[in-house]
């Protein structure tokens, strides 16, 4: 941190700077029950004033109400934030968490004519490729989401959950910023593949989810019973039944870790992803999410947490025996199509 603000990091390769770790917005309204608009807006301004510049919303949490919310604050604020959203997917007011998964051209110009009404910007600066539409060729959408940029509407372009093979093949239609997937010390399947050609395209990481959605923190251990009904944790394989029992045992090396540094395991968690910049030679970007300024602060902290080779000794074998996959159906990830 200098002067009480996190570091810069690069985003894509024209010389593009954001704070090292980003703000994840989608539980502001959507995915993990209620939450306290008054709290998340004064959570908004703490990061800003913390050095967090990255705010992350898509067209498709709360189906345009996380854009509305956001959009008082990015105008306050419009020449200190990166504004990123995305398309993609989206869901019908009956069944939220069914999703409908689109890529094709007219779709993308629909959405993106929503997505700058409701954030009510002349420009938006990051936008994603949420989830991949097999049925139309990356190529296409890529040529798609370019002509948005040579039309002014989109600064830099990023995909979120593509294979390194979907990343490649976009890239050579149109420099991709930024690629935003899992990357936590439960989800380390990117590894493999996608962080590798991400460092070898120039293209900036964005681990979502790098909290686990929570699990990791020890904020709930089973989401059968300590969360609400609406909370999409619900449907997740690994948070539930027999999978979360075991996997909260999984937990006790970050306590370990924690204790040593002072520190919360959130901040572990954090600082694990962070590091993953130096393990691969590629610029990370984290976009934790949290509704509440004394966790933005806490998270932010986390910036400042260096693990000793020993450590991440310790931690490297969590991954690899967490029961349950990330999604109930694994076509939504990259993995699912590797
Ligand atoms: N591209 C994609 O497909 C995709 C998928 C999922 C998420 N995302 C993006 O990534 C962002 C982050 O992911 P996420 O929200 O799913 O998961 P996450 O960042 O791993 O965890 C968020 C959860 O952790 C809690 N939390 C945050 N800081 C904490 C702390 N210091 N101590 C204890 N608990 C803490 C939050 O609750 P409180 O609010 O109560 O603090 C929230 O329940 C999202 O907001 C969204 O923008 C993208």
């Amino acid at each position: 941190m200098t002067d009480g603000r996190i570091a810069k990091a690069r985003l894509g390769a024209d010389g593009s700077q954001v704070g090292v770790q980003g703000l994840g917005c989608m539980g502001m309204s959507w995915a993990y029950g209620p939450s306290d608009a008054g709290e998340a807006r004064a959570t908004l301004e703490r990061a800003l004033e913390l050095g967090v510049t990255l705010f992350d919303t898509a067209d498709a949490y709360g189906a345009g109400e996380n854009e509305k919310f956001l959009s008082p604050f990015f105008g306050r604020h419009r020449d200190e934030v990166v504004i990123a959203t995305k398309f993609g997917i989206s869901s019908s007011p009956d069944e939220p968490y069914k999703r409908i998964i689109r890529n094709d051209p007219q779709y993308i110009r629909q959405c993106v004519e929503a997505s700058l009404k409701r954030l009510d910007v002349e420009v938006i600066d990051l936008y994603y490729m949420h989830r991949r539409d097999v049925t139309v060729p990356i190529e296409e959408t890529a040529g798609t989401m370019a002509e948005l940029v040579r039309e002014g509407k989109v600064r830099h372009l990023g995909l979120s959950e593509v294979t390194a093979g979907e990343l490649r093949a976009a890239h050579a239609v149109h420099p991709i910023a930024a690629v935003q997937s899992e990357w936590s010390l439960f989800s380390r399947d990117i590894e493999a593949n996608v962080v590798p050609a991400a460092k070898a395209l120039g293209v900036t990481l964005v681990p979502y989810s790098p909290l686990g959605r929570g699990f990791l923190t020890g904020s709930f251990s089973n989401a059968d019973t300590d969360l609400t009904d609406q909370d999409f944790r619900r449907t997740m394989p690994r948070f539930t039944g027999e999978n979360a029992a075991a996997n909260v045992a999984l937990l006790e090396p970050i306590r370990t870790v924690a204790e040593a540094h002072g520190a919360s395991p959130a901040q572990i968690a954090l600082a694990w992803v962070q590091q993953q910049a130096a393990v691969y030679g590629l610029p990370v970007v984290p976009i934790p999410g949290t509704t509440k300024r004394t966790r933005v602060e806490e998270n932010v902290d986390a910036t400042r947490v260096v693990l000793s080779a020993d450590e991440l000794g310790l931690l490297e074998p969590i991954a690899a025996k967490v029961a349950g996959d990330r999604y109930p159906d694994m076509t939504f990830s990259s993995a699912g199509r590797e």
